[in-house]
């Protein structure tokens, strides 16, 4: 099911009323947000999804970060975790079930956030994730809904996730940059998410599925405002995400398909390039829209992060929430 699809589907079910929902789904961000009292409210996510790498244990670490992530990019504190686990009993041994399970409790203990339960059923394919519990203050939380027009636009990491997981099913990748990509994916977005609520961030979503386009494109329209990007100012986990996506090796190019609905793409971003800001991301970075001057608040928060960020553009005026990409500011 595609994005617009499934926002069709939400917006016929019954009207969410209780003045204490928050963030419910229609905005379509990343957790749902409920008030519990006036300084206190929970934040509600869950996520999860079939291996991404070979190795049980990375395969549990990154989708543990990447549940995790949801309630880092609404500016919150993850406080438990609960598995949600799906595998084919008779294809699956127990020391593989043990092993994506360990990845994600120790990913869990990085986050201080300890997994106190979880279910598990038989399914003809693994799936794994986390629903995760956080709480915020309810007049401090993050939504994808407040960005305005100037605020800067900064990625916590490089992209191309996608295509280097494609890749690597099909072994045409080496051991290091395999290493890297899951070192990227299983990154939490913790200290990204303090920083950004250090220097006042306006809106924030994480980078997942859809890609770094259609992430935008749902702050954009939840905001009301459209954006402007450098392509070229976007990180790529290696130089190589171009390369295979030259050669065919991606997914999901639905993600391209529908950015062409909202994105206006200048002829000097060739078409490799277009696919790889619409490349579908595992666990990728916050996506945070922040008022200029408070750049340098972030990035003194950030000191030490050994993932490259960067300001990618900026937020701009528009009634359609168009996104511009072009080859410079
Ligand atoms: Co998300
Ligand atoms: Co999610
Ligand atoms: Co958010």
């Amino acid at each position: 099911m595609d994005r617009d699809d499934l926002a069709q589907v939400l917006r016929r079910l019954p009207h969410l009323d209780d003045p204490n929902i928050l963030q419910g789904y229609l905005t379509a961000d990343d957790a749902g947000v409920y008030r519990i009292d006036d300084s206190t409210a929970l934040v509600q996510t869950v996520d999860f999804f079939p291996p991404v790498v070979d190795d049980p244990y990375y395969y549990g670490a990154v989708a543990a970060a990447n549940s995790l992530s949801d309630v880092y990019a609404m500016g919150a504190r993850p406080v438990v975790a609960m598995n949600v686990l799906g595998f084919p009993r008779k294809k699956l041994d127990n020391l593989t079930v043990e092993k994506i399970l360990l990845g994600a409790v120790d990913k869990a203990r990085e986050a201080d956030c300890p997994i106190i339960g979880g279910h598990t059923i038989d399914a003809p394919e693994p799936f794994f994730g986390l629903s995760v519990t956080g709480l915020a203050d309810p007049a401090k939380f993050i939504g994808n809904n407040g960005g305005k027009a100037g605020n800067l636009l900064v990625l916590t990491k490089p992209i191309g996730t996608g295509a280097l997981t494609t890749a690597a099913k099909a072994e045409l990748i080496g051991e290091e940059l395999l290493r890297e990509t899951i070192r990227t994916m299983a990154t939490l977005n913790k200290q990204a998410s303090k920083a950004m609520a250090a220097a006042g961030a306006f809106a924030c979503t994480d980078v997942t599925g859809f890609g770094l386009l259609g992430h935008l494109h749902e702050m954009c329209s939840a905001s009301g405002v459209g954006a402007r990007i450098n392509a070229f100012s976007v990180p790529l986990i290696d130089p190589a995400v171009i390369e295979f996506i030259s050669q065919g090796i991606t997914t999901k190019l639905t993600n391209f398909e529908s950015s062409k609905k909202y994105a206006v793409y200048d002829d000097g971003v060739d078409e490799n390039m277009r696919i790889a800001l619409c490349d579908p991301q595992t666990s990728g970075g916050l996506l945070i829209a922040l008022p200029p001057d408070s750049l340098g608040v972030f990035e003194a928060e950030m000191a030490g992060y050994d993932l490259r960020t960067a300001v990618i553009g900026s937020l701009i005026e528009s009634g359609e929430a168009a996104i511009k990409v072009g080859k410079s500011g």
